[in-house]
């Protein structure tokens, strides 16, 4: 093994450490909360709030709007981990630095993870609101959090993504949109590096490449997830058609305010879920 190689596990465990110094507490299930939905940690019975500022060297959101901390405890029986608040690779930390808060959460001892974000609509059938069962993801246009030595003790070298987000928990997340009538979509989800939103061209080109969503997070997180032997699924609340669509330009209050506005039904997906899993 090589230095850096050992380092990146010894970070790992560096923070993992800090937490495990906090609390006792082993979810099965961890839950990243997207835009607008912070409120999804009132259905949570609480055990322990760690905030990431409070973890030494831990990567910090730079997003006012995104709280930064890991909210452990109960959904009924199950015991889950929230990641209220992700940094973003736009807020200048390395893809390493990224999808560190997932890492440590397989390290707790989660073994599946809910992706949620907030995602531009690509398909022309979807309209702003609509909430969209992630099926797979083009992460091509940032750079794989996976390059650099690999870390053996999480996953091999090589991880296939034939299968990135679970079918089962796909056909769950189907049936529970059925039972309560929320017209969920389905679709592949590209991941940007932002800040920026995406040119009309850029859109154009994104969707003959088969993404029916775009964002800026998500894929990344799911990558190292699948790497580290996680089960993944993931729902992305489509808060505004992306450029070019309409012909309307883009606002982040407009995404904020949606994702707001669909909190509900996300929750009662989220819910519904986790107590199914
Ligand atoms: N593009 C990229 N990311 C987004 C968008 C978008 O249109 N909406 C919300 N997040």
């Amino acid at each position: 093994k090589t230095n850096v190689e050992t380092s990146a596990y010894n970070k790992l465990n560096f923070y993992l450490r800090q937490i495990q110094s906090k609390t006792d507490f082993i979810p099965e299930t961890a839950i990243v909360l997207g835009s607008g939905l912070g409120n999804f940690s009132d259905k949570v019975k609480k055990v322990c709030i760690i905030n990431y500022s409070d973890i030494e060297d831990f990567p910090i959101s730079t997003n006012k709007m995104h709280a930064g901390r890991f909210i452990f405890g109960y959904i009924e029986s199950k015991p889950v981990v929230l990641m209220d608040g992700r940094i973003h690779y736009y807020e200048g930390y390395s893809m390493e630095q990224v999808v560190t808060p997932i890492r440590i959460m397989k390290m707790l001892g989660a073994k599946n993870l809910i992706l949620t974000n907030a995602a531009g609509g690509i398909d022309s059938d979807f309209k702003p609101g609509d909430l969209m069962v992630i099926t797979d993801q083009i992460t091509s246009f940032v750079p794989s959090p996976l390059v650099g030595p690999n870390i053996e003790e999480l996953g091999t070298r090589f991880p296939d993504m034939t299968h990135v987000y679970a079918s089962d928990l796909i056909n769950k997340l189907e049936s529970i949109g059925k039972k309560y009538n929320l017209n969920l979509r389905k679709g592949v989800y590209l991941q940007t590096t932002g800040p920026n939103y995406e040119t009309p061209s850029e859109i154009r080109a994104y969707k003959i490449l088969g993404a029916n969503a775009v964002g800026m997070s998500t894929a990344c997180e799911a990558m190292v997830a699948v790497h580290c032997g996680m089960k993944v699924c993931g729902i992305s609340c489509i808060t505004n058609m992306a450029a070019g669509i309409t012909g309307q330009p883009l606002d982040d209050k407009e995404v904020v305010e949606v994702a707001a506005n669909v909190a509900d039904k996300l929750e009662t997906i989220l819910y519904n879920l986790v107590i199914e899993m």
